[in-house]
């Protein structure tokens, strides 16, 4: 079965690719190529357009026969969300609905789509499960946020199913050493904190000293890239047999402070990670850890990869073999 995944050449899609390949489905990466990497394409075609063109898109779901659409193409920083709503919104939101009308000419009636935990804002109960208040603080978070709601009226007018997955933290790099993390800019702790070890970045900015964690930072639930695409195959087959639309949480269900994260950089590097110590940012939530359990049960999903150690030792060779 061919599967679309938007925004493929990325971290995310690459790494989900590859899961798509290994399982016998063929995925076609449909990116503008703006943030990709024509490196990270390699287990399937490469269609490169964006969405906001529907003509280009529509060009790529006539020459395919599509079981299901994957959809990560966006827009993902939240920093630069808050000072360019208007591009997050177009980008994420706007282009979504070119993708979805897309797909329903095209008779495409089954899409997984990459949300965030995100949406849901400041969490009122840790862990977080996936029927919590959504009240995102930040364009990112609500540009996701519609884009899940999209997918959920398409859903109800047109029969589109869907599994919308929440991802937490994702972190690490292929096993095999074929992909990995590689954003510019990056605004994620373990590069950030792996570039600052050696060197590479002069030091590591630590926002937060007082939060009410055993070490005083922030608390987040760290999920491996490996693990997510893993995720990714069986929401698909989940779609296959004929599952009803539904949300999942993805992430392991533990809270690790960004304190032991760096400790694990040190250790896995056998250097010194340079600490800035920042005050706080607005809007980053003291502890962020989900309630993952339906992702279990609902699609029979197990993180394998995603303990410390595990995450930081694969970011970690990634990072000496790119070179960057
Ligand atoms: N990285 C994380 O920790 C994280 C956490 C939660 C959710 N997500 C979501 O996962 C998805 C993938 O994240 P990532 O870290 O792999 O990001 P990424 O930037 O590595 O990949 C996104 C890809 O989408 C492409 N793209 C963007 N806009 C496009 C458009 N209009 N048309 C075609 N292609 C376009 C980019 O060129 C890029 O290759 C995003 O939707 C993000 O919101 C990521």
């Amino acid at each position: 079965m061919q599967i679309l995944v938007t925004g493929g050449a990325g971290y995310i899609g690459s790494h989900t690719a590859k899961a798509l390949s290994q399982a016998g489905y063929e995925p076609v990466v449909f990116d503008s190529m703006e943030y990709g990497h024509r490196a990270a394409v390699q287990y399937g075609p490469l269609e490169e357009g964006d969405l906001a063109d529907p003509a280009a898109l529509r060009r790529v779901l006539a020459k395919y026969s599509f079981g299901a659409a994957i959809h990560f193409a966006a827009y993902i920083s939240v920093g630069e969300s808050v000072r360019e709503p208007g591009k997050y919104f177009r980008n994420n939101f706007g282009n979504t609905l070119n993708l979805l009308d897309g797909l329903r000419e095209a008779g495409v009636g089954r899409i997984v789509f990459s949300s965030t935990a995100a949406v849901y804002g400041d969490p009122l109960q840790v862990p977080i499960p996936e029927d919590h208040r959504l009240q995102p603080v930040s364009p990112y978070g609500d540009s996701k946020l519609m884009m899940e709601r999209a997918i959920g009226w398409y859903g109800q007018a047109y029969g589109l199913r869907s599994v919308v997955l929440r991802y937490f933290n994702a972190a690490g790099a292929d096993p095999d050493g074929q992909l990995g993390e590689n954003h510019e800019p990056e605004t994620h702790l373990i590069p950030l904190a792996i570039g600052a070890a050696l060197g590479q970045n002069p030091e590591l900015h630590l926002f937060g000293t007082d939060y009410p964690s055993p070490d005083g930072t922030a608390v987040r639930d760290y999920v491996h890239v490996s693990d997510l695409a893993a995720a990714h195959v069986l929401a698909v087959r989940y779609l296959e047999r004929g599952g009803h639309s539904t949300v999942c949480n993805l992430g392991t269900g533990a809270g690790l402070t960004v304190r032991q994260v760096i400790d694990m950089v040190e250790q896995v590097s056998g250097r010194k990670v340079p600490v800035r110590l920042s005050p706080r940012r607005e809007g980053d939530a003291p502890e962020l850890v989900a309630e993952a359990s339906r992702a279990r049960t609902l699609l029979g999903w197990k993180p394998v990869h995603s303990d410390l150690r595990t995450i930081v030792e694969s970011a970690y060779r990634w990072h000496i073999a790119s070179a960057h």
